[in-house]
């Protein structure tokens, strides 16, 4: 792998699952506390969250101590091929020891969107233990993101409201903001409130906005993202525009 200061470049997407598995591994094992990783949805993480279910990963993951909260989520029923939490059920959560208890995922049945957003806030607050984020005491210890071809991250959207909140936790995002199905999303800093902020990016489709993300354009909502501690950015080469990594 190489790359600048904060990026890592791979060959292969999945030679970025197996070397985010790794690095994600290194960090729970660095501390014996309660872990909390706020996993992204769409295609890209998928490979990785299949991965953590199989050695020599889930033999070393501290699974106990491991908490599972979500980035983002369509407003569709859990069982229905768009919902992340779905997804991350079938890849990770059904094939691996995750105590239930330990899988906070967003409320898409039962509650309005508006509702859904203020209870999973709730849940955010209950688990931080405060209801306003401190600077010295991050939310998350690993916070996976994407990056969008349009430059958004979690449901972050060029030109939303939701991009732009600064106060509520978590934002509804009503349909018609640029996606077909309504979306909850965490907001910038609850996103930011993270010991480690890592960007998975594969994919020639992805090479424009990595520049962006890159080169801290400002016009994109997933490089106005300051996170509290460190960001790595880990790529495949396609998305990187280099031949070799
Ligand atoms: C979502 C994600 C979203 C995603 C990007 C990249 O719910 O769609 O949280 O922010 O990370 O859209 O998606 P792909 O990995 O599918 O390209």
């Amino acid at each position: 792998m190489t790359g600048a200061r904060d990026l890592r470049i791979c060959a292969t997407p999945a030679d970025v699952a197996r070397n985010v598995a790794q690095w994600l591994l290194d960090q729970a094992l660095a501390t014996p506390d309660r872990f909390a990783i706020c996993l992204s949805g769409g295609r890209t993480p998928e490979m990785l969250y299949r991965l953590l279910a199989d050695d020599p990963w889930r033999a070393q993951l501290p699974w106990p101590r491991l908490h599972w909260f979500f980035g983002d989520e369509r407003f569709v029923p859990p069982d229905d091929a768009r919902s992340n939490a779905g997804m991350v059920h079938r890849a990770l959560f059904s094939r691996a020891p995750v105590p239930a208890e330990n899988i906070h995922a967003m409320a898409t049945r039962g509650l309005a969107l508006d509702e859904a957003a203020l209870t999973y806030a709730r849940r955010l607050r209950d688990f931080y233990g405060a209801d306003r984020l401190q600077q010295d005491r991050p939310l998350f210890d690993v916070n996976f993101l994407g990056l969008g071809t349009d430059g958004h991250t979690a449901s972050l959207l060029p030109g939303d409201a939701a991009a732009a909140e600064q106060a509520q936790w978590v934002c509804p995002v009503p349909a018609g903001a640029g996606r077909p199905e309504p979306r909850i999303t965490l907001t910038r800093p609850v996103l930011e409130s993270s010991r480690h902020t890592a960007f998975l990016v594969t994919g020639a489709n992805k090479a424009p906005m990595l520049r962006c993300l890159l080169q801290g354009d400002s016009q994109i909502p997933a490089a106005q993202l300051r996170p509290q501690g460190a960001r790595i950015i880990f790529a495949d080469a396609a998305a990187a525009g280099t031949d070799e990594p």
